[in-house]
């Protein structure tokens, strides 16, 4: 699949649920109103749908949420798609997971076939993390990543730069992943969905401050590891791990954009940014044979947008994309 603008699309991000058991700040109102379960796409649905991906040239698929884990019987669709790791039709299988039922789904996601996990975790001080997260619990997150590495998978940790928040730990979560053999990235707050009565430019940390910060404890190597994705990745020289920052509102990294996201009820974003999309629900159903979902994939490709336009709409302080990033898969 190649778009207007000639970019290979090799990577999907599947949202199978918009529920979670947290309710981060950034993320979520603290009262959230989830789609009725009826609305979703069954799990032989999920699999219908990224197996004709894979057929198309998708070479990586991501599970997100909401969270993933609380999805029930999330593990048979793992098991559905680790069968194109086998026959080769699929490089990786992966997901971005909060952490929070990690210890009890690790050993089991390797047998599948994953081999890395995307774990957010902001901060390292418990009642920070739940003032944050709202109701979680770092310490179950942590046995979480322990049953992970014990699993034998590899780690990335995805953190949201908090202003007045989490903005004096950044050198100790450089350092904690660096003990624990854990890559890292730094994200800055995107402006996605209503989140209640907070204020997202009272949580804008810019990364280009987060970065100048940690240069004073650390050494940061240039590098040109690039994953597709719009991390821009420097080596922590003390620790030797990877770092990575995130910047969507500072920095533009939409051409080498490789990604498209589908939502947990058949909704295909072509980019995180924009509010085009298409229904892909409606020809998967359709009929029991794959053309006319093919068909509509391909049509949806051919309108991916050449860029997002992420702005903090500092007078009204509105989301500039309606939807929570729980929808289509942060
Ligand atoms: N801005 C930045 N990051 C966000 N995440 C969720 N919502 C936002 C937002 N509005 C992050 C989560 C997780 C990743 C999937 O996306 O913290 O690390
Ligand atoms: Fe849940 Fe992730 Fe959103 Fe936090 S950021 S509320 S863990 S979906």
């Amino acid at each position: 699949m190649i778009d207007p603008f000639g970019r290979t699309i090799t990577y999907l991000r599947v949202s199978v649920t918009d529920r979670c058991d947290f309710r981060c700040v950034y993320c979520m109102a603290e009262e959230m109103t989830f789609l009725p379960k009826s609305e979703l796409l069954t799990l032989e649905e999920l699999d219908r749908m990224c197996s004709a991906f894979v057929r198309l040239g998708v070479r990586k698929l991501r599970l997100t949420g909401g969270e993933p884990l609380v999805r029930r019987n999330i593990r048979t669709l793992f098991r559905m798609l680790g069968r194109h790791l086998t026959t080769g039709a699929l490089d990786e299988l992966t997901l971005t997971t909060n952490g929070s039922q990690l210890a009890r789904y690790a050993g089991e996601l390797r047998d599948c076939g994953v081999r890395r996990v995307n774990v957010s975790v902001d901060t390292l001080d418990p009642a920070k993390f739940t003032e944050i997260t709202r109701r979680g619990r770092l310490e179950v997150v942590l046995e979480g990543l322990a049953a992970a590495k014990a699993a034998g998978l590899a780690v990335k940790i995805n953190a949201v730069a908090l202003r007045g928040v989490n903005e004096d730990e950044l050198d100790d979560l450089v350092a904690w992943t660096g003990e624990h053999g854990f890559d890292l990235v730094f994200i800055e707050v995107m402006p996605m969905g209503d989140i209640g009565g907070e204020n997202r430019l009272d949580q804008y940390l810019p990364l280009s401050m987060v970065r100048a910060r940690l240069q004073r404890r650390w050494t940061l190597d240039e590098s040109d590891y690039r994953t597709g994705g719009p991390a821009r990745y420097v080596t922590v020289r003390e620790t030797g791990r990877r770092l990575g920052f995130i910047t969507p509102l500072t920095h533009n990294f939409c051409e080498s954009c490789n990604r498209v996201r589908l939502t947990c009820t058949g909704t295909l974003f072509m980019c995180l940014g924009q509010e085009d999309a298409a229904d892909l629900r409606t020809p998967l159903r359709q009929s029991e044979g794959d053309e006319a979902l093919e068909a509509a994939i391909r049509e949806a490709i051919d309108r991916k947008p050449k860029g997002h336009d992420f702005i903090i709409d500092r007078r009204h302080n509105r989301p500039a994309v309606a939807r929570h990033m729980s929808v289509t898969g942060g």
